[in-house]
């Protein structure tokens, strides 16, 4: 049977790979402790599982939810509220917002709908490993823009070379950032946008963790001066409330980009199930106090590893946002080795940060999403079984 030759640049999933080890760990009698995926453990709000199971009863939603293509006006309305309320961003619900299944959905149809075959797209290293693919169904060529650390996993704009910043037709990237935990500053959203403008390139600002911040503002690529004129931001209510399953996401912004994401998914799908979008309304409309809880669920989790890590002999500057933390890995090994060495010694997987690209060797990426004993039991076995680490 014929295969489309694009799915050929298409790597193995990370997490399928990590998956497939974890099961047959775990067929062997292994009791492992996964610490690699984002998938939150913790139950979404009740307020939000109720007005699902209400709305679900009525048989006006059992239809396709296509009346309105672009997702239900009144939860595009709850998005505008939210962003207002939240980042002080003002949308205009009608032609400023679009439902999605999530926002790696949304990073598909950004790229279905923006860029052309042949185009050059700027996606940072490391990076989500969804946005390749996309870049790649379309037939285009992702070009890597370098995170290092000594600039706080930030791109330096100025030094991608002016002939592929002009050749550039569009640019992914997230803040809070996966897989680095680094959180943007005004003064960068700025300077994106002004670099967007100046190289004529559309911006997907992907900001599925913009509520999770430790310590530093929250920030929407949307407040910046100029944004919209380059570009949209996808949003998502997976990480904010728990509801990684229930596929709902929303992209804002640039009025000419939303509908051009709108006519690729109105080809596509039939949209987001309107229990869902009812659901979704109910938590970005009443769930702002349940994403407190849920940071200070996330902090305490955080200081148990990184004291644990402290202990170990670590001594990083922990990022500021999302709830991983992104770990340089010790002398002598790289980021596959040490995984493979803390899963061998202690049964607890991590993600390694080669899997995010070039620039991702020489880090693991640790995540928060599991229970708090699961989580102490992983913290006990690496106390007890790793030895004191080496770093350069
Ligand atoms: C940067 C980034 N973008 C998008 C997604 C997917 O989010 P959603 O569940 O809204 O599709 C993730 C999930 O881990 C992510 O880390």
């Amino acid at each position: 049977m014929q295969k489309a030759d694009r799915l050929g640049k298409i790597p193995p999933y990370l997490f399928m790979t990590l998956r497939n080890k974890i099961n047959e760990a775990r067929a062997r009698g292994v009791d492992v402790i996964s610490l690699a995926i984002g998938d939150p453990v913790d139950p979404t709000p009740a307020n939000v599982i109720d007005r699902l199971a209400e709305t679900a009863r009525d048989p006006e939603n059992h239809r396709y939810p296509t009346d309105e293509e672009w997702g239900m006006l009144a939860f595009r309305e709850a998005v505008a509220r939210w962003y207002e309320r939240r980042h002080s961003v003002t949308l205009d619900a009608k032609k400023e917002v679009l439902a999605l299944i999530g926002s790696k959905e949304g990073c598909h149809h950004f790229a279905l709908g923006v860029i052309n075959p042949g185009d050059t797209v700027l996606v940072t290293d490391p990076g989500y490993p969804g946005y390749k693919p996309s870049i790649w169904f379309v037939g285009a060529e992702p070009v890597a823009v370098p995170m290092k650390s000594e600039h706080d996993f930030l791109p330096k704009l100025d030094e991608i070379p002016s002939e592929i910043a002009q050749k550039a037709t569009a640019f992914y990237l997230n803040y809070p950032n996966n897989p680095t935990g680094a959180v943007a500053t005004p003064a960068f959203l700025a300077e994106l946008a002004v670099f967007a403008r100046d190289n004529d390139i559309a911006v997907c600002y992907d900001n599925p963790y913009s509520e999770m911040t430790f310590g530093v503002e929250r920030l929407s690529f949307l407040s910046a001066p100029g944004a919209k004129e380059v570009g949209v931001e996808l949003n998502s209510l997976s990480k904010p409330y728990n509801m990684t399953g229930w596929r709902i996401g929303m992209a804002a912004g640039n009025p000419d980009i939303i509908g051009a994401m709108a006519t690729s998914k109105a080809n596509t799908d039939s949209g987001v199930f309107n229990a869902v979008q009812f659901a979704g309304i109910e938590a970005l409309d009443n769930c702002d106090a349940f994403i407190g809880e849920m940071l200070e669920v996330y902090g305490r989790r955080r200081e148990s590893l990184l004291a644990v890590l402290r202990e170990l002999g670590w001594t990083f500057e922990p990022p500021k946002g999302t709830f991983y933390l992104w770990v340089p890995v010790p002398k002598g090994y790289t980021s596959a080795d040490f995984c493979d060495f803390v899963f061998e010694k202690c049964a607890v997987v991590l993600a390694p940060g080669a899997a995010y690209g070039v620039n991702g060797e020489g880090f693991v990426r640790f995540s928060l999403t599991v229970a708090d004993d699961r989580l102490d039991e992983a913290l006990q076995r690496l106390r007890d079984n790793l030895p004191r680490l080496e770093f350069d």
